[in-house]
C-alpha cells in the first residue's frame, strides 16, 4: 500500500506504482481541480506539488501529475489546487489572477496557481523574472499571456522576500502562510511526515528482474509508456541513497545519475562553465527540470537530449554498477547505434564524473528547436576548448539531432588540437563537422537544413567565445 499526505489529510491508495498520479486525483480521490490535458508534460494543466521530507524541512516542486507514478507519493505531501485554498475566500495568489483578469475559460488556471505557489515555495527572494520563468510549463489557449505574466509580477512584487534563509525552513512556510499564499495547515505537515516513515515501499534496491523498469524521474518513460508502465515491475531511484549526490572534488566533478536538472542548476556546478548555468534553464519546463534526470537523460539516448550533449563536450566517464561489481565507460563510446547502448540488462547508470574546467577552458552551449522553451532541440550542439596561447590543446565537439546516436564530433575536435584561434580555423571546423554528420529529414527538418543549422551553430561557438579573434562578418 502506497501512503502519503494528500493536501491535509493522510492517505492510502491500493493503485499499483505505475498508476500516474493524475487518474488518482481524478478517478480515486475525486479531486478535479487537477486538470488533464495533454497527459504527456507539455501542457501543466495537470500541476501538482510534491513535498518531500528532508533534514533540514520540506523541499516542495511543482511537477507534471500526469506523468508521476504514484509510487513516487509514499511518505511525501501532495499538494492540489484544492489544497491551497483558503478555507473562505481566496488566497493573496488567486485574487491578483482575479484583478488582473487572467482567467478566462479557466482550464489551465489551477496548474497556473500551483506552478507559481512551487516557485514562492522554491525561493526565499522570489523576483519579477522567476515568476514570469516558472510559468514556461503552463499552456494557456484563450487569456493570453499579458495578464498572466503580469499576475505573477504583481505577486512577487507584493510579497517581497522572505526571511528565511532556506525555502525548506519552517520560517519560510509561516510566512507564506502569513502572505495567505498557503493555508495554515502546511506548518502541520513536517510532524505528520516524520510519524509516516519515507523508507517503504524502497523498490531501489530489491532484486531486479530482466522485466524489471527502472524509474528516474519518469519524465520520458511516462510521456510515452504510461499505459504499459501500470502494472509493471519498477524500481525508483529517487529512493536509492547516494544517486542524487554532487561532489566537486580538487580538480574533478561527480554528478549522481539521479540529479535532476534542477539539482544541477541549484548546486551551481555549471557556474564557472560558460553559458550552461544559464541553457539548464532551456531544458524543458520548471516541472519537467524538477523530475527529469542526468541518468534518464543519457539512457533513454536520445539524440537530441541536451545534458547527454553537454557532458559529451565534458568528456564524461560514466560509472555503471551491476550490483555487485562497477566498469567505467567514456560517455562518448556508450552509444553504439540508435537506441542500442553499452548498458546490460540489469545494470545501472550510477554517476559521472569529468574534469573541472579551469580558467582556460572555454565552454558554450547552443540549441536550436521550433519553441524557445518546452521543446527539444532540431540540433544542439557544445564545446569545450582548453585555450593556451592562442592555441587550442583540447577541444571537445558533440552534435545532437544529426546523427542516429548524440554524437562526439571525433574528427572535427581531434583536428582543432594544435591549431591556433582564428576565423580560417573556424570554418575548417564548420566544414569539418558538416561532413562528419548524417541527419535524416524529418518533422524537426531536412538533412539539408540539419546539417547547414549545424555548420552555423559550431561558428556560434567560436563567435561567443572568441568575439576578439573571430570575423563573424565572415562566418555566420
Ligand atoms: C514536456 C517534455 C519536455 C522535454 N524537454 C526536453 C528538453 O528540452 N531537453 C531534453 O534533453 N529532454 C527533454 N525531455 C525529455 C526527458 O525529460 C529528458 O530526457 C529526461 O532527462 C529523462 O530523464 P528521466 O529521469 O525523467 O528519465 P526516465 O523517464 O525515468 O528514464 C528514461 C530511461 O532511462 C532509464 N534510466 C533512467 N535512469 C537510469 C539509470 N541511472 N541507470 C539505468 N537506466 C536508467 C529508464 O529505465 C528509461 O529507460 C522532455 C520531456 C518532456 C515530457
Ligand atoms: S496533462 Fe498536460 S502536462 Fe499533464
Ligand atoms: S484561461 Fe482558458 S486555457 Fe487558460
Amino acid at each position: 500500500m502506497i501512503s502519503f499526505i494528500l493536501n491535509d489529510k493522510k492517505y492510502i491508495t491500493g493503485l499499483p506504482p505505475g498508476a500516474v498520479t493524475l487518474d488518482l486525483l481524478r478517478a480515486e480521490a475525486g479531486l478535479s481541480g487537477t486538470r488533464e490535458g495533454c497527459k504527456e508534460g507539455d501542457c501543466g494543466a495537470c500541476t501538482v506539488l510534491l513535498g518531500t521530507l528532508l533534514p533540514h524541512g520540506i523541499k516542495y516542486m511543482a511537477v507534471n501529475s500526469c506523468i508521476l507514478p504514484v509510487g513516487e507519493l509514499h511518505g511525501r505531501h501532495l499538494v492540489t489546487i484544492e489544497g491551497v485554498n483558503p478555507e473562505e475566500g481566496l488566497s493573496s495568489l488567486q485574487q491578483v489572477f482575479v484583478d488582473e483578469g487572467a482567467s478566462q475559460c479557466g482550464f489551465c488556471t489551477p496548474g497556473i496557481i500551483i506552478s507559481l505557489t512551487g516557485y514562492l515555495l522554491g525561493r526565499v527572494d522570489p523576483d519579477v523574472t522567476g515568476a514570469a520563468d516558472s510559468l514556461a510549463g503552463n499552456i494557456c489557449r484563450c487569456t493570453g499571456y499579458v495578464s498572466i505574466n503580469k499576475s505573477a509580477k504583481t505577486i512577487s512584487g507584493l510579497i517581497g522576500h522572505s526571511p528565511a534563509e532556506r525555502c525548506t525552513s519552517r520560517e519560510h512556510l509561516e510566512w507564506l502562510v502569513e502572505k495567505e499564499i498557503l493555508p495554515p495547515y502546511f506548518l502541520g505537515i513536517e510532524e505528520t511526515l516524520k510519524t509516516m516513515g519515507t523508507g517503504e515501499p524502497d523498490t531501489s534496491e530489491k532484486s531486479v528482474s530482466r522485466n524489471t523498469v527502472t524509474v528516474a524521474g519518469g519524465t520520458d518513460l511516462f510521456a510515452v509508456r504510461a499505459e504499459d508502465l501500470r502494472n509493471s515491475e519498477l524500481r525508483f531511484l529517487s529512493r536509492k541513497k547516494g544517486m542524487k549526490e554532487i561532489t566537486v572534488l580538487e580538480n574533478r566533478i561527480l554528478i549522481g545519475a539521479g540529479a535532476t536538472v534542477r539539482d544541477i542548476i541549484d548546486s551551481g556546478v555549471f557556474s564557472d562553465s560558460g553559458n550552461l548555468a544559464r541553457s539548464l534553464h532551456l531544458v524543458a519546463s520548471a516541472q519537467v527540470r524538477n523530475r527529469a534526470t542526468v541518468g534518464g537523460n543519457i539512457v533513454n539516448a536520445s539524440p537530441i537530449g541536451d545534458l547527454t550533449i553537454i557532458f559529451l563536450a565534458l568528456d564524461a566517464k560514466l560509472r555503471i554498477s551491476n550490483g555487485s561489481d562497477y566498469r567505467e565507460v567514456q560517455l562518448k563510446d556508450f552509444f553504439r547505434g540508435y537506441k542500442v547502448l553499452d548498458l546490460s540488462p540489469g545494470e545501472l547508470l550510477e554517476s559521472l564524473e569529468y574534469i573541472a574546467p579551469d580558467s582556460d577552458t572555454f565552454i558554450n552551449f547552443e540549441k536550436v528547436a521550433m519553441r524557445q522553451h518546452l521543446d527539444i532541440a532540431s540540433v544542439n550542439t557544445a564545446a569545450a576548448f582548453r585555450v593556451n596561447g592562442g592555441r587550442i590543446e583540447k577541444a571537445d565537439i558533440s552534435a545532437g539531432g544529426v546523427a542516429p546516436v548524440p554524437l562526439y564530433l571525433g574528427r572535427t575536435s581531434a583536428l582543432l588540437s594544435g591549431m591556433s584561434i582564428s576565423t580560417d580555423t573556424a570554418q575548417l571546423a564548420v566544414r569539418t563537422a558538416r561532413s562528419e554528420v548524417s541527419p535524416i529529414d524529418d518533422v524537426r527538418g531536412s538533412a539539408e537544413y540539419k546539417k547547414l543549422l549545424l555548420g552555423k551553430l559550431i561558428a556560434a561557438h567560436f563567435v561567443e567565445l572568441f568575439p576578439r579573434q573571430i570575423d563573424a562578418g565572415l562566418l555566420l
